[in-house]
């Protein structure tokens, strides 16, 4: 018996259904009888919720098109699992069902909540002596795993807020006469590998982002109210790219300022947004100009119509080693893309021990920021740039892009 499990958790992007793709192909080749998928993750398969892979993806077509199908394919979730002392009883319904469809093997595709749940299954297995294997597929729009170079659905999102960023910069300076501050809100919560991207879209027929804020540094209103009055004496139109979770020096978010009571998930994160539209009414009220807030949201992660092939084919290559790392008997471990090579670029896929993975957030140095906290340095733009070479196009079906989907 060699069944393995494949599962997706947090929040999707436009590539981990390549990230699956790869586990499937991967097992299959190296002669997994059974690839389960968990629907809604480990919360779908303590329900039992499972379907069978094989049954799906019957043939080369549709491999390719889940490749380039966005969001996760299987559902996702956000449930934590309790530590294994205080409720045992959780541990041991997984083993008994794990043990019931005859699983080898189980690969979780997702961020640092889920490596934690990853660290939480192999030490117990471990602990018991059982001989299922626990490997992560990493993936996180926000960039912030530790212990690898970047993360699978990073570059996708880089290149569609980069993109972003360049179209509307064009359609700002057409009302150039009028004075307006535009503000675009990007995700990444404590991370601002995602808002750093916006730099991206500097180049000879494109100024940029005018300001950058990432939350790795406290942010100042009086400062920031500061630099764009100044902006403002010498352009009309003003592009300021903002991270969803930049917060004052107290650790208050400014989207906080807004609406205090912001909900809080599984993993105590809480929910972010409304920083742009703050942000906007502020400088409306100090500078009386028109504003016009800018939320990247869902479509920055979801955007598989302009994802970067490289990060289609790494996300698709590290599933595939997660699953042929477990499958030889390896467990508790996350694979990682290690950049091998710079000029050209070149990508290696190892694995990393998940204890060093989950829970640990990767921020942006603060060396690859600028001294006043408002901009990034060219070493951000070198590391971020092969992560976007590439176009993945999309199945085309009655002018738009085709999906696979899972009834
Ligand atoms: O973890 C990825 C992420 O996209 C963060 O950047 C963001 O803060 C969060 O998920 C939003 O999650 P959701 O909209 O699924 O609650």
């Amino acid at each position: 018996m060699k069944n393995v499990i494949v599962g997706q958790s947090g929040g999707p992007s436009s590539v981990i259904n390549s990230s699956l793709a790869g586990v499937y192909c991967r097992a299959k080749e190296l002669g997994a009888d059974k690839v389960y998928g968990m629907r809604n993750g480990i919360q779908g398969f303590l329900d039992e919720r499972l379907v069978d892979l094989g049954e799906i993806l019957k043939s080369e077509a549709e491999v390719e098109m889940l490749k380039k199908t966005p969001a996760a394919f299987l559902g996702s979730c956000r449930f934590k699992l309790p530590d294994a002392e205080k409720k045992p009883e959780v541990f041991e319904k997984i083993f008994a069902l794990l043990n019931k469809y005859e699983i080898k093997v189980f690969i979780y595709i997702g961020g640092n909540d889920s490596m934690d749940t990853i660290r939480k299954l192999a030490d117990y297995g471990l602990a018991t002596g059982s001989e299922i294997r626990f490997v992560g597929a990493p993936k996180t729009i926000d960039n912030d795993l530790a212990e690898t170079d970047h993360t699978p659905g990073f570059g996708s999102a880089a290149k569609f807020i980069a993109t972003m960023a360049k179209e509307a910069i064009r359609d700002e300076v057409v009302y150039s006469t009028n004075r307006t501050i535009y503000v675009m809100e990007i995700m990444g919560r404590n991370a601002g590998w995602l808002t750093a991207a916006a730099a991206l879209a500097r180049g000879e027929d494109n100024p940029g982002p005018d300001l950058i804020y990432l939350p790795e540094v406290p942010f100042d209103m009086n400062a920031f109210l500061e630099k764009v009055g100044a902006l403002l004496k010498k352009k009309n139109n003003i592009m300021i790219a903002v991270s969803e979770g930049i917060h004052d020096d107290k650790g208050t978010f400014i989207c906080e300022y807004a609406a205090a009571d912001k909900a809080v998930d599984a993993f105590g994160h809480k929910q972010m947004g409304g920083t742009a539209t703050y942000l906007c009414s502020v400088c409306e009220e100090k500078f009386g100009c028109k504003t016009r807030a800018i939320e990247l949201s869902t479509l920055q992660r979801c955007a598989a119509h302009l994802a970067s092939q490289t990060d289609v084919d790494e996300a698709f290559a590290s599933g595939a080693k997660a699953v042929e790392a477990a499958l030889s008997g390896r467990t508790a471990l996350m694979a990682t893309l290690n950049r091998a090579g710079e000029d050209p670029y070149r990508c290696e896929i190892d694995l990393a021990d998940v204890h060093y993975i989950s829970n640990v957030e990767r921020l942006v140095p603060r060396e690859w920021i600028s001294e006043d906290g408002d901009d990034v340095t060219e070493d951000f733009v070198r590391y971020a740039l092969p992560l976007i070479q590439g176009e993945s196009w999309p199945v085309m079906e009655n002018g738009l892009p085709k999906h696979l989907v899972l009834k």
